[in-house]
C-alpha cells in the first residue's frame, strides 16, 4: 500500500505534492518521489522520508506534478526503485500504487523491443508501455496500456509537453479533490484536506483527465460522472479513515491483508500454491519475538500436521544464547518489521552455523531481507499501531501456504483445505460485524486488573497472544495457559475478580476444555468462551460467549484471535489507553 498524489492548478506544485505525501505516510514511508515539469520533466526520488526529500526539491514555478510514498512490493526500497518511474527519453512520468502480477512477461517484450529499464520494480513496466502506444494522445496511450496489465493499480501519469494529468483506477483507492481552479488527486482522503473538502471518488476502470480547466472521467469507453461528496473529517480522523484508532482500523483490514497475503501465492483457481519458496530440511526451527513468537507456536501445530516436518520454536533472545543442536535445519524467523534485533541475530546465528534460513516478514528491503536465503512475503500491508494485528493473521496464512506447499504427499481434504483459507477473508468478515457484541464484552473486562487466557492445542499460542494483546494496550495484567495446566499453580489466583477467556475450539479437544472450565467455574471466576456459532452447548457452563463462525479446526486461530484483538481494544478504549503508543513500548524493538 502506497500513496500516490497528483495536483495541477494556479499554485506552486512542489510544496503541494510534498504536503500531500505528508498527509500519506501512514501508507508507506520507506521512499517517496515527485516529478514535475522543469528542464523536461525533473524526477526527484530517494528512499528518504518525505521531510527529507523536501530538503533537495527545488521550486521552479510548475502548476502541475505528480508524487509517491512508497510501502515496496517489488525490488526493496532505493533511490532507484523509488516513484515516481519514467519511459526511455524521460518524457513520461508515473506513479503506482497497486501490484502488476504479469509485469516480468511485459517487462520481457519490452526489453525485446528495446527499452532499457532502470529499476527491479514492477510499476517501471507501466510508462514503458503508455511510450510504446504514445501517438500524441497520452489518454489513449494510457487506455490502452491499460489493457495489457493483470493487477491492482491507481496510478497518475505526467508527460512533457500537454499540461495535464491522466489518472486510472482498478481495485486500488483513488480520488479527485476539487478546488478552486485547481485539482488534487490522490490515494486518500488526508492527502487534501489542507485545501478541500470536495471530493469525487473514482470507481474501477475510471480513466481521469485532468486539465487546468476540467475533470473528464470516462469508464470502458463511456463519459461518467462521479458524485460529489463533502469530507466531515478531520485530517487526523482521516489519516484513520475514520476509525479511532489505526489499531481498530488494522483490524478492520484483516480481511484484505489476508486477501493479499493469499493472492501472492495462491493460483486464481487450481489449489497449486506458488511459494517461490524451498521447504527442503529436515526438521524446522522457528525463532520470533512477541506476536510473531506466538504465530511460529501456531506455526509448530500447522506445519506438523500438514506436512509431517518436525517444528521447534524458540524466542529468539533465548536462541541467541542457547545450545540448541541444529542438523539440516531450516532456520526461520518471523518478524513484522523485520528489524527486531534479537529476531536477526538469531537469523545470524544460524547462518554462521550453516544451516538453510527463511524469513517472514511484512517489510520489503527490511535487514532480516538482507540476511536470510529466503524470504516469503507478508502483505499486510503498513502497521501503523504498535500492537500487532493484522501482521499476525497474515503470518499464519503465510504458514499455511508454507505447511501446504511443503506437504510432500497429495493428501486427501488438501483441496479443500486451500479452498477453507480462500473463504477466511470473508469468516473473518463476519466477525468484525459482530464488534459491537465483542465490544460489550471489552467494556466489562476493562473493570478487572487480572486475567487469564486458556486454552489448549492449536489454540494455546492464540490464548497467549489473546493475554499480550490486553496486556500491552490495555495495562489490564494477563496470562495465557494451556487450559489443562491452570491446576498446577494458577488456580490459586483464581477469584470471582479474575475472569478467564476460554477457547472452546470444535476440535479434539473441546471436552477437555469444557471440563477445565467447570473447574474454573467451581472456583467462582468469571468465564467469557470463545466458541463456534454452532455450539449452543457451551453457554450452559459460562457467563458470555463470543461467537465465531465455523471453521476446519487447523483454521481456528485465525477467527479466534480476531475476536480476542476487538476484546482487547474495546477494553483500552473503555480505560481510555493510548491504544496505538502504548507506554514503554516500540513498534519495531531494534536493540537487543
Ligand atoms: C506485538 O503486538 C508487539 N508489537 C511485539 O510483541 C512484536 O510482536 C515484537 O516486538 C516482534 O516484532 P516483529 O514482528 O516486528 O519482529
Amino acid at each position: 500500500m502506497c500513496g500516490i498524489v497528483g495536483y495541477i492548478g494556479h499554485r506552486e506544485a512542489q510544496p503541494v505534492l510534498l504536503n500531500c505525501l505528508g498527509r500519506l505516510e501512514y501508507r508507506g514511508y520507506d521512499s517517496c518521489g515527485i516529478a514535475i515539469p522543469g528542464n523536461g520533466i525533473e524526477v526527484y526520488k530517494d528512499a528518504v522520508r518525505v521531510a527529507q526529500l523536501e530538503k533537495s526539491v527545488p521550486q521552479n514555478g510548475a502548476n502541475i506534478g505528480i508524487g509517491h510514498t512508497r510501502w515496496a512490493t517489488h525490488g526493496k526500497p532505493s533511490q532507484i526503485n523509488a516513484h515516481p518511474h519514467t519511459d526511455c527519453d524521460g518524457r513520461i512520468a508515473v506513479v503506482h500504487n497497486g501490484v502488476v502480477y504479469n509485469f516480468q512477461r511485459l517487462k520481457d517484450q519490452l526489453v525485446a523491443e528495446g527499452h532499457t529499464f532502470r529499476s527491479e520494480t514492477d510499476t517501471e513496466v507501466i510508462p514503458h508501455l503508455i511510450e510504446k502506444y504514445y501517438r500524441g494522445d497520452l489518454e489513449e496511450a494510457v487506455k490502452r496500456s491499460l489493457l495489457e496489465i493483470n493487477g491492482s493499480y491507481a496510478i497518475v501519469v505526467l508527460d512533457q509537453g500537454s499540461h495535464r494529468l491522466v489518472a486510472a483506477r482498478k481495485e486500488s483507492p483513488l480520488i479527485i479533490g476539487i478546488g478552486d481552479r485547481e485539482w488534487f488527486i490522490a490515494s486518500d482522503v488526508p492527502a487534501i484536506l489542507d485545501y478541500t473538502d470536495r471530493v469525487i471518488y473514482l470507481e474501477d476502470g475510471d480513466v481521469a483527465v485532468v486539465t487546468p480547466e476540467e475533470e473528464r472521467i470516462t469508464n470502458d469507453g463511456k463519459e461518467v460522472a462521479r458524485e460529489e461528496h463533502l469530507i466531515p473529517w478531520s485530517i487526523d480522523e482521516a489519516e484513520k479513515s475514520g476509525y479511532e484508532h489505526f489499531l481498530i482500523k488494522e483490524i478492520h483490514e484483516q480481511p484484505k491483508a489476508i486477501q493479499n497475503t493469499l493472492r501472492g501465492y495462491l493460483s486464481a483457481v487450481e489449489p497449486a500454491i506458488e511459494l517461490g519458496v524451498d521447504i527442503d530440511a529436515d526438521d524446522i526451527l522457528i525463532q520470533a519475538c512477541g506476536t510473531s513468537y506466538h504465530a511460529g507456536l501456531v506455526g509448530k501445530y500447522i506445519i506438523e500436521e500438514l506436512a509431517g516436518v518436525p517444528v521447534r520454536v524458540e524466542i529468539a533472545s533465548e536462541f541467541n544464547y542457547d545450545h540448541t543442536v541444529l542438523g539440516k535445519t531450516m532456520v526461520i524467523g518471523i518478524t513484522q518489521s523485520g528489524e527486531s534485533a534479537d529476531t536477526l541475530l538469531g537469523l545470524k546465528k544460524a547462518k554462521r552455523l550453516g544451516n538453510k534460513t527463511m524469513v517472514i516478514t511484512n517489510v520489503l528491503g527490511s535487514s532480516a531481507t538482507r540476511i536470510t536465503d529466503q524470504v516469503f512475503y507478508i502483505r499486510a500491508g503498513p502497521e501503523i499501531s504498535v500492537a500487532a494485528t493484522k501482521s499476525f493473521t497474515a503470518q499464519l496464512v503465510a504458514l499455511y501456504l508454507i505447511a501446504l506447499s511443503a506437504a510432500k504427499i497429495e493428501f486427501k481434504g488438501r483441496a479443500s483445505l486451500v479452498e477453507e483459507l480462500r473463504k477466511l477473508p470473508v469468516k473473518v468478515q463476519r466477525i468484525l460485524d459482530e464488534e459491537d457484541k465483542i465490544a460489550r464484552l471489552g467494556k466489562y473486562l476493562a473493570g478487572f486488573d487480572n486475567a487469564f487466557f486458556v486454552a489448549r492445542g492449536i489454540n494455546f499460542p492464540v490464548a497467549l497472544e489473546g493475554a499480550l494483546k490486553l496486556k500491552e494496550i490495555s495495562y489490564i495484567h494477563a496470562e495465557g495457559y494451556p487450559a489443562g495446566e491452570l491446576k498446577h499453580g494458577p488456580f490459586a489466583l483464581l477469584t470471582p475478580h479474575t475472569p478467564v477467556i476460554a477457547i472452546a475450539a470444535k476440535d479434539d479437544t473441546y471436552e477437555a476444555v469444557l471440563t477445565n472450565i467447570k473447574e474454573i467455574k467451581a472456583r467462582e471466576s468469571p468465564v467469557i468462551a470463545v466458541a463456534e456459532e454452532s455450539d449452543d452447548e457451551i453457554e450452559k457452563y459460562v457467563d458470555f460467549v463470543i461467537k465465531v463462525p465455523g471453521v476446519e479446526p487447523i483454521f481456528s486461530p485465525v477467527v479466534n484471535s480476531v475476536a480476542l484483538q476487538l476484546l482487547a481494544y474495546y477494553a483500552a478504549r473503555e480505560r481510555g489507553c493510548p491504544i496505538d503508543m502504548p507506554r514503554n513500548l516500540a513498534k519495531s524493538v531494534t536493540v537487543e
